[in-house]
């Protein structure tokens, strides 16, 4: 724990052991998140599912590091991120989509739906720390951008799987950038 870090929080009239609480939930949010693209990754089947598959996994890993950045931030404000995965579904927000449909384009679908529950988390979050706790708000920005650029991947890749099978490539993303 960080003396300073919690005194600041409390200094801007934030309840610390109700940030460490939606930090930690968010965290919960992580991890499920991250275990729903990893394992879609592997299970998915169907037309594109390669490249689908491709964008999963890139996914996963970021979802990862958004739990370890949660994690550091949440120790330094004296808490003590969740233990045990008994935890992750009991304290997430957003859930667990299960990949019973193995169909490349049905977890895009799924993992669209669990971004917006992301955006919605991390937007409330933004909103209750802006301008008083500099430290988690640049965290939360960060991460919300990475939300939204997902829910953004998805759907273009959706889209274009959707209009035209041939047209399920990475071109059209590699253009945007
Ligand atoms: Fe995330
Ligand atoms: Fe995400």
């Amino acid at each position: 724990m960080g003396q300073k870090a919690k005194e600041l929080v409390t200094r801007a009239g934030l309840d610390v052991d109700a940030l460490i609480k939606d930090l930690n939930s968010a965290y919960c949010d992580e991890w499920l998140a991250y275990y729903q693209y990893w394992i879609g990754a592997k299970v998915a089947e169907g037309k594109m599912f390669h490249l689908i598959a491709q964008e999963l996994a890139e996914h996963a890993s970021e979802e990862l590091e958004h739990a370890e950045k949660l994690a550091k931030r949440i120790i330094e404000l004296g808490g003590t991120p969740a233990i045990s995965p008994d935890l992750w579904l009991k304290d997430s927000t957003c859930g667990y989509l299960s990949p019973e449909n193995p169909d490349a384009m049905a977890l895009l679908k799924q993992n669209i739906a669990g971004e917006r529950c992301a955006i919605e988390v991390y937007h409330k979050l933004l909103e209750d720390v802006a301008g008083k706790d500099l430290v988690t708000e640049h965290l939360v920005r960060e991460i919300l951008e990475d939300e939204l650029e997902h829910e953004q991947d998805l759907e273009d890749l959706h889209r274009s799987c959707d209009m035209k099978e041939n047209a399920c490539n990475t071109k059209a993303k590699a253009c945007r950038k």
